[in-house]
């Protein structure tokens, strides 16, 4: 198989990571990979923040499972009640997506960022999630600052990074009838 395919196809949420921090100079080549995605306008809306501190890696799990303990959506807050759950898997990375405010169509051109960083990662053999639970933490203003998002930019999503302590085998069944052809 295509060298390219077979990396999209591999590739799995990862959601148990080994301690070790990852390799720098692979790190860079991720954030390469995000920043080569195509973007509306060639707008490039995209800011990435790198977080390697183990500290504030675990306190934005706890503020954010805090405020998915008060969400009304059930398992939201059955998640957030949850005392094992770390909403990034112990990452020793994580990587947060902020998209530009006057852009085109941010959240998409930072979509497409996230999955190039997250393909760049699996063919380095490196695991990552992308996690949208962090909106719960994002929608803490007094929390958002310690994360000094540039001016005029809005946080989407994170991506957790890190070696993979487990690898799962089970591929989630794909969705068939997703196609229609007009010829
Ligand atoms: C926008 C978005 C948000 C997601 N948020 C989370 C999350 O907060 N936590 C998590 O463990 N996985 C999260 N995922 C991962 C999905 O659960 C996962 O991609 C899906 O179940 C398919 O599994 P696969 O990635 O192994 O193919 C998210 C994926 C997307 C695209």
């Amino acid at each position: 198989m295509n060298v390219v395919i077979e990396n999209i196809k591999k590739r799995r949420s990862i959601r148990k990571y080994l301690a070790e921090q990852i390799n720098e100079t692979e790190l860079n080549e991720i954030i390469e990979a995000g920043i080569y995605a195509p973007s509306a306008h060639n707008e490039q809306p995209w800011h990435f923040t790198v977080i390697q501190n183990k500290e504030l890696i675990d306190f934005i799990s706890v503020k954010t499972k805090e405020a998915m303990a008060n969400s009304e959506v059930e398992w939201i807050a059955k998640m957030g009640k949850n005392e094992k759950l770390h909403i990034f898997y112990d990452a020793p990375t994580v990587i947060i997506v902020s998209g530009r405010d006057e852009g085109f169509s941010p959240i998409v051109d930072c979509s497409a960022a996230t999955e190039n960083m997250m393909l760049a990662a699996e063919s380095l053999n490196i695991g990552s999630c992308w996690n949208g639970l962090i909106k719960y933490f994002f929608q803490q203003e007094d929390q958002i600052s310690k994360l000094n998002i540039p001016e005029g930019y809005t946080p989407f999503y994170a991506v957790t990074f890190g070696y993979k302590q487990v690898t799962p085998t089970r591929v989630l069944e794909r969705k068939k009838n997703v196609v229609s052809y007009i010829k």
